[in-house]
């Protein structure tokens, strides 16, 4: 019942360890502690997943086939596979194209390859994103609508693990769910996301600048409603029907708000007033996002249950006590 969870240190990732162990599963989680954000908000988050029983670390870059070999062979008893690490967000996928192939590509690989010599294994749940819909037309996102027309190459990383996980289900058998998470905020969140940002803009009184003039719409999706969907997508039992073992699912609030709505809820929570400065939209954007979670709810019992006046007061308390620890 050893469940390993790759990029433990990261937003998501911990969140999901410490369900499981919350749960009473044993968690082996690895993570490479990317500098790609804040490394101490990284360390945070682990320390106190240190500090339970039942947790193992291991701290290694999951692209190297050397890491994941060694994670084989010290825990042959892992039965679950949560797949999180990756290189994160779209905007920096223009900088720095290299570092998505590397952790998204050539790391998913390496854990579809460890979950063919894991001898316990049932099944292993990945993050794909809703980058993957691009700028589809057609809204809510279905799991079923086209996806060949990626604007990021992150969407690009993404849905590239999707088809790679396809090829492993039909070549091996390997039961694999495929997660596309929509906008996923909370505390302990991640410090480049706009939420984040935004919030401390507004704390230090500098100006925040919206996207899209503030226009855009995005299906915000609060943690802890994450968190039930990977669970759920970890142990309910699937129809896979006549296809190989893999199935994609939507996990996403499905209630797009503007992100102007999100910086009023911000303006509320923190006390203070946001200095705006609408600008266009950036390359790799996209207008909205909404999902369809039809398929979501139906087979993952999946039940978003936490709006967003309620969730972005939970994350200013969790940043205000941060700021002053
Ligand atoms: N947060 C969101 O809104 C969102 C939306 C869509 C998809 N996702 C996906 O969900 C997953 C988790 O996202 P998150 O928000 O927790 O991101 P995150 O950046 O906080 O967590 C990812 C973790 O993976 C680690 N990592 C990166 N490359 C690694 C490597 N090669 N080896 C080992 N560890 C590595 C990083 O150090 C980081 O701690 C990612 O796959 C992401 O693409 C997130």
């Amino acid at each position: 019942m050893t469940v390993l969870v790759t990029g433990a240190a990261g937003f998501i990732g911990f969140h999901v360890a410490a369900a499981l162990l919350d749960a009473g599963r044993p968690v082996v989680g690895i993570d490479n502690l990317d500098p790609y954000y804040d490394v101490a908000l990284k360390e945070a988050r682990l320390a106190l997943l240190l500090a339970r029983p039942g947790f193992t670390f291991v701290r290694g870059d999951l692209a190297e086939p050397a890491t994941m070999e060694g994670v084989v062979a010290d825990h042959p008893g892992i039965t679950g596979i949560v797949h999180l690490a990756a290189q994160a967000g779209v905007r920096y996928s223009l900088e720095n194209p290299r570092a998505y192939v590397r952790a998204n590509v050539s790391g998913h690989l390496e854990m579809l390859e460890a979950a063919r010599r894991l001898p316990a294994l049932t099944r292993m749940v990945y993050a794909s994103t809703s980058s993957v819909y691009g700028d589809n037309a057609k809204r809510p996102y279905a799991v079923t609508d086209p996806v060949e027309r990626p604007v990021s190459l992150y969407a690009a990383t993404k849905r590239a693990d999707e088809l790679m996980s396809r090829v492993y289900a039909h070549l091996y058998g390997i039961p694999l769910v495929g997660l596309r998470f929509f906008t996923v905020y909370g505390p302990w969140g991640r410090p480049d996301m706009a939420y984040f940002l935004f919030a401390r803009a507004i704390l230090e009184g500098r100006p925040i600048r919206l996207f899209g003039n503030g226009e855009l719409l995005r299906d915000f999706t609060y943690i802890d409603d994450i968190v039930a969907g990977v669970l759920a997508a970890l142990d309910r039992p699937l129809d896979w029907g006549d296809e190989p073992p893999h199935r994609l699912f939507n996990l996403g609030n499905n209630r797009p708000e503007p992100v102007t709505r999100l910086v009023a809820l911000l303006e509320a929570a923190l006390g203070r007033k946001a200095i705006v400065e609408p600008t266009g939209m950036q390359p790799g954007d996209v207008a909205a996002t909404a999902a369809d979670i039809a398929e979501s709810t139906r087979d993952l019992g999946f039940a978003p249950r936490t709006p967003l006046e309620v969730g972005i007061p939970a994350f200013v308390e969790w940043l205000r006590g941060r700021n002053t620890a």
